[in-house]
């Protein structure tokens, strides 16, 4: 090779890394700054010095905290018209009661958070657009001045639910679609049909037009596989034709408990040249941020300690019967956090003892769960 050719493929190469680096975080830099818009429009003197006690806490990895979440996971139901393979309430393997959330329990946990909430996620293991109260739930949430957030797979959206998402003041709408074509749509997404689902991405976009509305801000997500990684490029280009406004890419994650995750990741992950799977590496040298920031409650009113776990025997708490600051500090949460402080020790099991998300430098309680294996994108 001459030493032209050795530098230019050097160079190559260092771009093609800087390019895959960049390709990693964006879907962390696109989410920092729907973060940021929150708490730019939904701010309140006390909501931002919790924010500054929480990620001052969370730096100093506090295991008692004074801080309150801020950014609420709430799951209208566990219910799905479809059946993704990589996710629990597609597969079945949920191990919670499948239901929707009682408006009871709902108002309870938004009223619990709300003085500190920036962002509520209305979305988390079922089809959020099922829940016959779903347009109610947005408003409550805008009513306490708190961002929302949903995402859809978008098969079940008649022209009143169209028009409800935008009336109903819904800030920021997640449409997962990965493909556009139908047989590779349908490969993940299954039971879906693509064509309606552009059908009902057009419809959205015409009718936020005509009610001259610029909410909710409209992001198409493309989880990539093997299988669709060859229309990534085509459907970037649709959704912008369409007037998408942002395209996120985002790689694919497995549930918390797959009982054969190297499988899995073989069957749906990208190789690399060598055949090697592209997986998410785990270890990431902070504390859990979950643990800090946001709290996630189940139809069930069961509060897991971040949106990943799934199954009730996980649940930190319950917002049926215990309040915000019972759980928060309660022995289940102090275990947690101090896996991931020098010489902490957990006194209670927790789902955490067995996670290799975030590094950990604590002792796992005695007869702790030690091997749970969650390969899940930390976006
Ligand atoms: C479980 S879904 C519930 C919301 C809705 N049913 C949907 O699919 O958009 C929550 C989010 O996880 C995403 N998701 C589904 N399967 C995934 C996977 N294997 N890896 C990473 N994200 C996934 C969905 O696209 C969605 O944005
Ligand atoms: S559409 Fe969403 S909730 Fe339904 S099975 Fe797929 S990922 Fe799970
Ligand atoms: S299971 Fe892992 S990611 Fe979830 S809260 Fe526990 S340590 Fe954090």
């Amino acid at each position: 090779m001459t030493a032209e050719r050795a530098i230019s493929t050097r160079n190559d190469n260092a771009l093609s890394s800087s390019l895959t680096k960049l390709r990693q975080k964006l879907p962390q830099m696109t989410r920092m700054s729907r973060h940021a818009l929150s708490v730019i429009k939904h701010s309140t003197p006390r909501k931002l010095f919790n924010l500054v006690l929480v990620e001052l806490e969370y730096r100093l990895r506090r295991t008692t905290v004074r801080g309150h979440p801020y950014i609420i996971i709430v799951d209208p139901l566990n219910v799905c018209n479809l059946r993704c393979p990589l996710c629990p309430t597609g597969t079945g393997d949920l191990e919670r009661k499948q239901q929707r959330m009682e408006w009871e329990t709902f108002t309870r946990t938004i009223d619990e958070v709300a003085p500190y909430a920036y962002e509520i996620n209305l979305h988390n293991w079922g089809e959020s657009l099922l829940h016959p109260r779903i347009f109610d739930m947005i408003e409550y949430v805008n009513s306490k001045n708190i961002a929302t957030n949903m995402s859809t797979n978008f098969n079940r959206a008649s022209d009143d639910k169209i028009d409800n998402l935008i009336k109903s003041g819904l800030e920021y709408l997640i449409l997962s679609i990965d493909g556009i074509t139908q047989d590779t749509y349908v490969k993940y997404r299954v039971r879906g049909n693509v064509n309606k689902v552009l059908g009902n991405v057009e419809k959205l976009i015409r009718r936020r037009k005509e009610l001259g509305s610029r909410t909710p801000f409209i992001e198409w997500q493309f989880i990539v596989f093997e299988h669709n990684a060859h229309e990534l490029e085509a459907a970037r280009e649709m959704a912008y034709e369409m007037g998408v406004d942002r395209f996120r890419v985002i790689p694919p994650g497995i549930p918390f408990a797959a009982k054969e995750p190297d499988k899995l990741k073989d069957d749906w992950f990208i190789k690399d040249d060598e055949g090697r799977v592209e997986a998410f590496q785990g270890d990431v040298p902070t504390s859990c941020f979950y643990l800090y920031r946001s709290m996630t409650t189940n139809p069930d009113g069961g509060t897991a300690p971040c949106c990943i776990v799934y199954g009730d025997k996980n649940d930190f708490g319950d917002f049926k019967t215990e309040s915000l600051d019972d759980i928060w500090n309660n022995q289940k949460y102090q275990s947690a956090r101090s896996l991931f402080k020098k010489g902490g020790r957990a006194v209670e099991p927790t789902i955490c003892d067995g996670c290799h998300i975030f590094k950990q430098h604590g002792q796992p309680a005695p007869s702790a769960p030690r091997d749970v294996i969650p390969v899940k994108s930390v976006q």
